[in-house]
C-alpha cells in the first residue's frame, strides 16, 4: 500500500487533502511554489486567507523545493489549478515518479488545448494512463477539514488501483466511490463551475428558487449532452461528480464560482471581482473551454454560451437571462 505521498499545491484543497491523508496514516510532503504562501504555511501551519482555523500537523512536511517534494514518494496528488498544471509538470524531470499513481484534484479544462487534466498529465509526463486518476465530487475543503460527512468519486482505468486509493482516502467522514468513467467525472467536476457562475448571477439579480431549480436541471442537461458527445457515460452525470457537485456548488456559500457570478449579477466587473479573491475560481477559465468544446462537438449549451457572453463580451446579465427564457420552445428530454 502507498505510504509516502507528495501533494503538489498547498492551496485550500491541497492543505485539506494533506490533513486528510496525514490523519489517515500517510507520510505527507506538501509543495507550495509561491514563496510568501510557503512561508505563511510553514511558519503558522495554516493559511488564514485560504483555510481558516485549520492547522496542519507538524508531521506534514511543507516545502517549496519541487525536486525534494517529488523524491522518494510512491503517490502523487496534484492540487494545482487546471491552467497551471502543465507548467508545473513540465519542470519535473521525465520519469521522476514513473511508477507512481497520480491523483488529480483540479476541476477544470485547459483553455489552450481543451484537454482534461488526466490528458495533460499523461501527455506531459508520458505517464501510463492506468496510473492517472481524478478525485472529484462535492467536497469543499472547509467542510472536509471540519469532518463534515463527504462522499466523492475516484475515477481511473485500473480497478485494483482505484480500490487501493479508496482505502487510502476514506475515513469515518470521507467516503470514496470508484468509477471507470474518467471523461465523465472530469467533465462533470469542471462544467458544473460554469453553471455555478450562472446560479450566482441569478442570485445577484435577486431571482428566485424556481430559477435556481431550472438552472441546475437545464445545466445538467447541457453538461450531459457535451459529456456524451465526448465519450462520457450519461449515468456519471447523475453521480457525485455530476448532479452531486452541481447542486452543492450552485447552492453553497463556500463556492467561489457562485460568488463570482453573484457579484457579476450585482453589476461588478469581472477583473475587479477576481483581483479581490485570494483563491482560484476555476469556472471563469472553464467557461472559455466549455464554450469552445460546445462548438467543437457541435453541442447546444445555451447556459454556457450566455455565461461566456456575460463574462467576456460584457453582455448585461439580465439580458442574458431574458435570452435564455426566450429561446425556441422544445421537448425537455434530449436524445
Ligand atoms: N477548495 C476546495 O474546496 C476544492 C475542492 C475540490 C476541488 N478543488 C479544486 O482543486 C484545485 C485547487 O483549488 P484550491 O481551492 O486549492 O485553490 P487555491 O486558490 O486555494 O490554491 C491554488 C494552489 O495552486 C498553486 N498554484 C497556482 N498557480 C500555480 C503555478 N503556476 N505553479 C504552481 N502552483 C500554482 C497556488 O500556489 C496554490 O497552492 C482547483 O482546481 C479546484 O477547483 C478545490
Amino acid at each position: 500500500m502507498y505510504k509516502n505521498v507528495s501533494i503538489l499545491g498547498a492551496g485550500s484543497w491541497g492543505m485539506g487533502v494533506a490533513k486528510l491523508l496525514q490523519e489517515n496514516g500517510l507520510k505527507v510532503k506538501l509543495w507550495e511554489y509561491n514563496e510568501s504562501d510557503y512561508q505563511i504555511i510553514k511558519n503558522q501551519r495554516c493559511h488564514p486567507k485560504k483555510l481558516k482555523n485549520i492547522f496542519l500537523h507538524k508531521d506534514i512536511d511543507v516545502t517549496n523545493d519541487l525536486d525534494y517534494a517529488v523524491d522518494k514518494i510512491d503517490l502523487v496528488v496534484s492540487a494545482i489549478p487546471s491552467q497551471s498544471l502543465r507548467s508545473v509538470l513540465e519542470i519535473i524531470p521525465k520519469g521522476k515518479f514513473k511508477d507512481c499513481p497520480i491523483v488529480n484534484l483540479a476541476k477544470g479544462i485547459e483553455t489552450t488545448t481543451l484537454k482534461r487534466m488526466s490528458e495533460v498529465i499523461i501527455e506531459v509526463l508520458e505517464h501510463p494512463s492506468g496510473l492517472v486518476t481524478t478525485l472529484s465530487g462535492p467536497s469543499h475543503a472547509e467542510e472536509v477539514t471540519a469532518n463534515i460527512p463527504t462522499a466523492v468519486v475516484i475515477a481511473g482505468e485500473d480497478d485494483e488501483l482505484l480500490a487501493k486509493l479508496q482505502i487510502i482516502f476514506s475515513n469515518n467522514t470521507f467516503r470514496t466511490y470508484q468509477s471507470n468513467d474518467l471523461i465523465g467525472v472530469e467533465l462533470g467536476g469542471s462544467l458544473k463551475n460554469i453553471i455555478a457562475i450562472a446560479a450566482g448571477i441569478c442570485a445577484g439579480l435577486k431571482q428566485g428558487d424556481n430559477t435556481l431549480g431550472a438552472l441546475i436541471t437545464r445545466g445538467l442537461a447541457e453538461m450531459s449532452r457535451l459529456g456524451v458527445a465526448m465519450g462520457a457515460r450519461l449515468e456519471t452525470f447523475s453521480g457525485l461528480s455530476g448532479i452531486g457537485d452541481l447542486i452543492t456548488t450552485c447552492a453553497s456559500v463556500h463556492s467561489r464560482n457562485r460568488y463570482v457570478g453573484e457579484h457579476i449579477g450585482m453589476g461588478k466587473k469581472l477583473d475587479v471581482i477576481l483581483s479581490s479573491m485570494a483563491m482560484i475560481a476555476e469556472g471563469v477559465q472553464t467557461t472559455k473551454s466549455g464554450y469552445n468544446l460546445a462548438k467543437k462537438y457541435k453541442v447546444e449549451m445555451p447556459i454556457t454560451n450566455e455565461v461566456y457572453e456575460v463574462l467576456f463580451n460584457n453582455k448585461p446579465p439580465d439580458i442574458a437571462v431574458g435570452d435564455l427564457m426566450k429561446r425556441e420552445l422544445k421537448s425537455e428530454i434530449w436524445n
